[in-house]
């Protein structure tokens, strides 16, 4: 267990690396033409598979400590010219992909897309898939607010054909939803997993700890009942505090927000329990049943993650997004639509790519990219392998990035790593700090002015 002092000295704000570079690097230099040449590099270049992550921003209340990028459901005439505004951005895109790619993943997220009729997703999914054959078993996954769903909508959604469902749970407390101004769910937890589970869906749930009025024994209580509910796979989200990108989240600090060593003890609890109750860790806080094949890729030092989180295939890494706000993840750019929905719709109505700002990676930022991705999802890297993979010398993928071993003797000395000449692995323990030791490698690290969040 690592102590207090060195819990505060690493708990300090760093990017959590759900992208290289993060994307608050992002620039408005980024064009519609660089995005066009960035598809034709991944047609080229990983012209295997697609995976497509649709954003629906509409939420019918918004939770105090939210992060994503959601807004209030205000009027049908919006949200329906904002529908068909996604389609036909779905039909500025998806003919400029290569023909023989498929289909191998597709994400609906938000903001709360179910706070769509089940009729406007199951438009939007016949719409891609009838462009584009798909791989075996494709994954069909969206993320539902059980708040306000009743029984016909979560057997609608099987009928739909989504095969993974994530419920955001967040906490069973009563209070600390209250306190946190989100809805309970409308039907118990068990009748749903009922359903889905008898139409075979996998079924994932969202928690968060770090939220005020939770306790370790409030969030152990939590987590047993989610153990009895028994998901496939569980995520337990460190509440990340950025009221100054939502202002919102000031509304929690009267209240008080858990402190780094209360969040360390919740977080080890949660851990602990579900490891005993047979499920298996990946990554840092992603817990799945055995023979989750998120675990057989970590086992294998394969696991992946894009934005929509740890995937396996490595061409889910090549992620195209619709919708406002929505991160394009291709082999050699990113691209980021705008945040307005009447400049979105312009744009689109106009046969405009609606694109705010992007990021296009020079070689050395796809090195630092390989490097730091690996380290993320595995906790360990070998020079070799990726030098290997990367067809480079392992001293030219060294000084792609800041290799600087003192600061590893440090990382060393303070329980937070093991490393030598060939490798350098993050000690169990200390895996909620593996964001401070990619950013000690991040050349755009070196000076930079934009704020992070905490580790904890
Ligand atoms: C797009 S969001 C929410 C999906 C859906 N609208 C809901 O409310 O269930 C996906 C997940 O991000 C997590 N999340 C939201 N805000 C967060 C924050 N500030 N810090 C950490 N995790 C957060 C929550 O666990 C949430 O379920
Ligand atoms: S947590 Fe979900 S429902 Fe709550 S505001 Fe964020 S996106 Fe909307």
């Amino acid at each position: 267990m690592l102590t207090e002092e060195i819990i505060n000295k690493y708990n300090k704000p760093a990017p959590r690396y759900t992208s290289y570079p993060p994307a608050n690097f992002f620039t408005e230099q980024f064009t519609p033409e660089n995005y066009r040449t960035a598809i034709i590099d991944s047609n080229n270049q990983h012209p295997q598979h697609i995976s497509v992550y649709i954003h629906i921003p509409f939420c019918h209340s918004l939770c105090y400590y939210c992060g994503c990028n959601s807004m209030l459901l205000r009027n049908k005439y919006e949200v329906a010219d904002y529908i068909s505004a996604l389609k036909k951005e779905l039909k500025l895109v998806l003919p400029m992909l290569n023909k023989d790619r498929k289909i191998s993943q597709i994400h609906y997220g938000g903001g709360s897309p179910t706070s769509q009729p089940i009729e406007v997703i199951r438009a939007l999914n016949d719409q891609i898939l009838s462009e584009f054959q798909c791989i075996d078993n494709p994954e069909i996954a969206i993320e539902c607010h059980p708040g306000y769903l009743d029984e016909e909508y979560w057997i609608g959604l099987t009928k739909a054909g989504f095969n993974r469902i994530s419920l955001g749970i967040q906490d069973f407390d009563q209070d600390v939803l209250h306190a946190s101004h989100r809805k309970p769910s409308r039907m118990p937890e068990h009748e749903i997993m009922h359903i889905l589970r008898a139409n075979n869906v996998s079924v994932n749930m969202d928690f968060m700890f770090g939220l005020p009025l939770q306790t370790e024994q409030s969030f152990s209580h939590t987590i047993q009942k989610a153990i009895q509910l028994r998901p496939d796979r569980l995520v337990t989200f460190s509440y990340a505090h950025v009221p100054w990108v939502n202002e919102l989240q000031k509304n929690l600090e009267p209240i008080g927000l858990p402190q780094a060593k209360d969040k360390d003890l919740m977080f080890e609890k949660a851990k602990k329990m579900l490891v005993e109750a047979g499920y298996e860790t990946v990554g840092m806080d992603h817990f799945v049943l055995p023979g989750d094949e998120l675990y057989e890729a970590q086992q294998n030092k394969a696991l992946h993650r894009n934005f929509q989180g740890y995937c396996t295939r490595r061409t889910t890494g090549q992620v195209y997004a619709f919708g406002i706000t929505g991160i394009s993840q291709l082999a050699s750019a990113y691209s980021q639509n705008v945040r307005d929905i009447p400049t979105y719709i312009t744009a689109v109505e106009n046969n405009k790519l609606p694109i705010m700002r992007g990021y296009k990676l020079n070689h050395q930022e796809q090195v630092t990219r390989e490097v730091i991705t690996r380290l993320m999802c595995n906790y360990t890297i070998n020079w070799a392998d990726i030098a290997k993979d990367l067809n480079m010398t392992v001293g030219s993928v060294k000084s792609s990035l800041i290799y600087n071993e003192q600061q590893f003797k440090e990382f060393r000395e303070d329980g937070i790593i093991e490393f030598n000449e060939d490798s350098l692995t993050v000690l169990p323990e200390a895996r909620p700090f593996v964001r401070m030791v990619a950013a000690s490698m991040d050349k755009l690290m070196k000076k930079t002015d934009k704020h992070f969040s905490r580790s904890l």
